[in-house]
């Protein structure tokens, strides 16, 4: 159910937690241990597009951090944070699976692989009220 929720609000909101204590008959406290147990879910609200970058082994070897970097250059945002017009929040995360496609970056579900700084900036853009347009991943590599 928490999960449903962050699919939809990209966060657990407070009314939304007290209504599943109420619903479950399960203790406020014992939702939130939970709700901040896993990254997956969060209690602040984020972004409508949700960066992921990569900073696993192969891609951190393979220039992820600059990639960070050219986000923040370019988004203003740093790992955990969200742009001022809540478009875009950055999560730097562990290895996603796809290391001989590294570096990675997956936006809302969509992997980019083989990033470099020169295709950060299209793809960001993509998502600027893009919808379902973004940046095919396939012709990014
Ligand atoms: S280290 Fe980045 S996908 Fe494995």
């Amino acid at each position: 159910m928490m999960q449903d929720m962050q699919r939809k609000y990209n966060y657990i909101p407070r009314e939304g937690m007290e209504a599943l204590s109420e619903y479950l008959g399960c203790p406020l406290s014992s939702l939130y241990s939970m709700a901040t147990f896993y990254k997956a879910l969060s209690l602040t609200p984020k972004g409508e597009h949700i960066i992921k970058l990569c900073d696993g082994t192969a891609c951190h070897i393979r220039g992820s951090m600059n990639l960070r970097d050219g986000i923040r250059r370019h988004l203003g945002i740093g790992d955990g944070e969200t742009t001022p017009d809540g478009l875009f929040s950055l999560e730097q995360v562990n290895c996603l699976g796809s290391c001989a496609m590294a570096p990675v970056m997956v936006v809302d579900g969509t992997y980019y692989g083989k990033m470099t700084m020169e295709k950060l900036p299209q793809i960001l853009d993509s998502y600027r009220g893009a919808g379902d347009t973004a940046a095919d991943p396939e012709e990014n590599g």
